[in-house]
Parts: structure tokens; sequence; C-alpha cells
């Protein structure tokens, strides 16, 4: 009986011990470039020094992981020259730098600096709504590509994915979701993105969430033309669209709090982000936030690559 039971705690220990390495093995994945540990979303990086040229094996392995994780953290990125910070955006295909205004700091054309400061950077940029940069171009841009370069005490930007808030809408929401669109208008011109597409890379269905470019919502009406819903209605679909995302922000949002040599390659299509108001906090109350950004161009533009007027009949 005695040694029945030390063989049952034998077995219970060595099945304890295979658990916490299965969890320890979960926590750190590891392939021979660099380790990845997931995190509420994307993952830490470390192991590896981006600022320096590497490998073109490295670099797909690189935008392997962006496509499946969708933030990628690279800690400890100390060498990353403005030049450098170009060069690894052009990993990803053209850089797209047409619609922003460049601060006089900035060190290349292709870089766009943002403060808490007004002299340093450009000043309360990304903090109004949550939003996936450069929605109002007809190609939207596919990745955003962040380098803290001055770390203040409230240097947070909050991410959140955006596929989970799709699968999360009821069967009748996500059926009326799938027949809008988004009507966004800057300096006088009209650019029309479905509300929710299939993302370029994964397929998986995302959405764009309404910042305040986004003017009107239209309808699909089936037969490839769209009607313009009244301000009425488009208050309403916005508000609609702004509950969903409060509700599920709860679960869903990581706040990254940006530590010193912090790298971000985020798919802008995959997930969406804002810098908080608390993050424009004056430089003498938190210190100087500065932030560089490098933007990449879309390869096309958004689209739903099914039917969603069929889906709805067969079910
Ligand atoms: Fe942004």
């Amino acid at each position: 009986m005695g040694s029945l039971r030390s063989m049952f705690c034998r077995h219970a220990m060595c099945r304890k011990f295979i658990i916490i390495c299965c969890a320890v093995v979960n926590m750190v994945q590891s392939h021979e470039f660099y380790d990845l540990k997931p995190v509420k979303l994307g993952c830490e990086i470390r192991g590896i020094d981006i600022g320096n040229p590497i490998p073109e094996e490295v670099i797909e392995q690189i935008k392997k992981d962006v496509t499946e994780h969708r933030l990628l953290i690279f800690k400890d990125q100390h060498n990353i020259s403005p030049n450098g910070h170009v060069r690894i955006g052009r990993w990803f295909g053209d850089l797209e730098s047409s619609f922003f205004t460049q601060h006089p700091k900035s060190p290349l054309r292709d870089i766009y600096r943002v403060s808490n400061d007004g002299s340093e950077g450009l000043r309360a940029i990304g903090t109004t709504s949550w939003h996936s940069d450069c929605l109002y171009l007809p190609k939207f841009c596919s990745y955003s590509i962040f380098h803290v370069i001055n770390v203040s005490k409230e240097a947070e930007t909050d991410f959140v994915p955006l596929n989970e808030i799709v699968e999360g809408l009821s069967e009748s929401q996500l059926s009326k979701w799938e027949k809008l669109w988004l009507v966004v208008i800057r300096k006088e011109v009209r650019v029309d993105h479905p509300l929710i597409y299939s993302h370029p890379e994964s397929n998986k269905k995302v959405l764009s969430l309404p910042t305040g470019f986004v003017k009107a919502f239209a309808w699909d009406t089936g037969d490839g033309t769209k009607f313009l819903s009244d301000r009425e209605g488009s208050t309403e679909i916005r508000n609609e669209i702004l509950s969903v995302l409060k509700r599920r922000l709860e679960d869903l949002k990581y706040p990254h709090m940006w530590e010193v040599g912090d790298f971000i390659i985020a798919d802008n299509q995959a997930v969406a982000h804002w810098a908080p108001p608390s993050s424009q906090k004056p430089r003498t109350e938190v210190g100087l936030r500065v932030l560089h950004r490098v933007t990449v161009a879309g390869k096309e533009a958004p689209e739903r690559k099914y039917d969603s007027f069929k889906e709805k009949d067969e079910l």
C-alpha cells in the first residue's frame, strides 16, 4: 500500500514537472534567430539586435512572426539610427510618408516624430480615438513601426486586436456590419472602406475603427451599389461600433508602457492603437516623450474576399 502511494506520488510529481516544463516552453518560444515571449497582444522579442544589417532569412522570419503575432516588441534596441529605422520599414515594402507633416526635428522625411513637447515633435497625435494609421488613404498603411527615443513617466501606447472584435459580434450584428462602409473624407478627398474586410495576409476578418475622418456610413445594396446613411443614422452606427469597442477593450486592450530601447512593429490592419491623453502631460510633469514612427504603404485597398450576402442566404 505504502509503495503504491509512493508510486502514485512519484507519478503525480512527474506529471507536475512535465506541466511546469510545458508552461515554460509556452512562455518563451525560441527559434534559431531570437526568443519570443507572448504578452497580452503579440510577443516581446529578445536576443537579436536589428539595428545591424541582418540576413535575409532572419528578415523573412520576422515578417512571418509579424503576420502571426501582429505586434512584435523588440526589447533593448539601442542601436537603431533613423536610417536603420527606415531600412527596417523597407523590409515590408515602400514607405508611405506623403500624408504627414514633418516636424523640424524629424531626422528624415520618412520619420514622423511625435512628442508631448511641441518644440521636440508634433503634439497630441493619435490621442483622440482608436485608429489604424492613414485610414484616409485608398490603400491604408500595412505596418506602423515605432521607435521610442525619450521615455516619459506615462509613456503609454495602447493596442487592441481587430479580428477578436469581429469574432465577438453576434450573428445579426456581424451580418449588419458586413454591409457597412466607412465614408472617409480628408482634405475634401473621399475614400470608402468596408467596415469589415479580409486581412491581406492572414485573410482573417478585421475592421476599421471610425475616426474623426469618418464623416458618414454607407450601406451595401448587394448589387454593387451603395446608399449613404443620413446624419442621424451615421451617428447611431458610429455609437454602436464605439460601444462594442469600449466593451471589448476591457478584456482585449494591451497597454504598452514604453521602456528605453523598445522598437515595435505593428500590423496596422490587424491591430488598432492610440496614445491616451495622459501621454500628453507636460514635460515639466512627466519628462520628455519622443516617439519616431515609420509607415509602410498598403499593397491593396481593403476588400471583402467573401460574399457577405451569399453567407447570409446560406445560414
Ligand atoms: Fe497612430
